[in-house]
């Protein structure tokens, strides 16, 4: 099954992308790197065009997208984008980019956005008979209370600003959170261009609680916490590269803006080095679950191996991302 997989990635394979898929084969742990419940939902029934495209992306196909060649068929409010399901969220991507990029880098409001489409989709897992990526951690108003979610309040208002300003025109709130995301990444230098899907309904009940990792859980609990998402292990570090672009507030109040890696206005692999590193020396503070996951037999070779690579790193982890948990 591990070599089925892997063959099927490799068809697809980027620069950078054979060297992790030939590290992801040799691996023996078995409860590494099997997806579990890799279809669920609809994706299990007759699919349309998109839906097939959706499944051939969690088979293994590329996330990425190669061009940013989209023209919309017309003005915001006019007929001939209102027929069109992408064009009103090209004008919604352009507001996002403006408020994003910050000369070279990108700034506090991406990184926000980044962590706000983890935490709306992470409500989710293989058991829950509701939540994930379906805009709930901004309508159902419980949700950003919890502790989990401290930090995102700025990125919050302005997403609600623009679902205030967009919904009109077609823009849920569930796709608004994952454009935000993907607008994000691609806005911090390194950052990958991900293919956006729109259609997610929305759901206004607040997500299952207990499904958003600790920072200071160990590696065990966390491989078991995203498997149950069907991440694969090796699928989990390319996620924890997000930290690359990230500012703690809440872990440690008295080194509010402390961040993960040294260069947070950039998407690199600067993050696996440093996270081994750094002992919360100079501005980086480094969480007890990213060094628990950088130290972890199951995982410290995968670890290891993006530290090096920042293709292979950049093609599994947004490939990884893409996944509608
Ligand atoms: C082991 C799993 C993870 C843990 C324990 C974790 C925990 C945290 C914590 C505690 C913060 C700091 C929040 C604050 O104090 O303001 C943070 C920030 C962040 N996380 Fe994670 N996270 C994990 C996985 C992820 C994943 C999978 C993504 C995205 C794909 C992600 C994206 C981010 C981003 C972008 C930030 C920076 C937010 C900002 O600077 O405003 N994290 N994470
Ligand atoms: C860095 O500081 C944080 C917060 O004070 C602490 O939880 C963590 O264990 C420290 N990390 C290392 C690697 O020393």
């Amino acid at each position: 099954m591990i070599l089925a997989a892997c063959a099927a990635s490799q068809a697809a394979a980027h620069p950078g992308m054979g060297n992790v898929m030939a590290e992801i084969a040799a691996r023996t742990h078995p409860k590494v790197d099997t997806r579990l419940a890799d279809l669920v939902g609809d994706l299990q029934g007759q699919l349309t065009k998109v839906g097939n495209t959706i499944r051939q992306t969690l088979d293994g196909a590329s996330a990425q997208s190669r061009n940013s060649g989209y023209k919309p068929p017309g003005t915001l409010g006019s007929k001939s984008c209102a027929r069109d399901a992408c064009c009103a969220f090209y004008y919604v991507a352009q507001d996002m980019s403006a408020a994003f990029i910050d000369g070279q880098s990108c700034n506090a409001a991406a990184r926000g956005a980044i962590r706000l489409g983890f935490h709306d989709a992470a409500t989710w897992d293989k058991d829950s008979p509701y939540g994930g990526a379906d805009g709930s951690i901004l309508l159902a108003p419980e949700e950003m209370t919890r502790r989990e979610n401290g930090g995102l309040e700025a990125i919050a208002d302005q997403t609600r600003a623009w679902y205030n300003k967009y919904r009109g025109f077609g823009v849920g709130m569930a796709d608004l959170i994952q454009l935000g995301a993907i607008t994000a990444a691609v806005s911090c230098p390194g950052g990958p261009r991900i293919r956006t899907f729109v259609g997610r309904e929305d759901d206004s009940r607040a997500g299952p609680t207990g499904k958003l990792p600790s920072p200071f859980a160990s590696a065990d609990s966390l491989i078991d916490l995203f498997q149950a998402k069907t991440f694969k292990t090796s699928e989990l570090i390319a996620l924890m590269g997000a930290h690359s672009v990230s500012q703690q507030f809440t872990v440690d109040r008295s080194r509010a803006g402390a961040s993960q890696d040294t260069t947070p206005g950039r998407m690199d692999v600067r993050y696996y080095s440093e996270t081994l590193t750094n002992d919360n020396r100079s501005s980086v503070l480094v969480f007890p679950s990213d060094r628990n996951l950088a130290l972890d037999d199951d995982t410290r070779g995968t670890w290891n191996r993006y530290r090096k690579d920042q293709n292979g790193w950049a093609n599994v982890c947004f490939d990884a991302g893409a996944s509608p948990s």
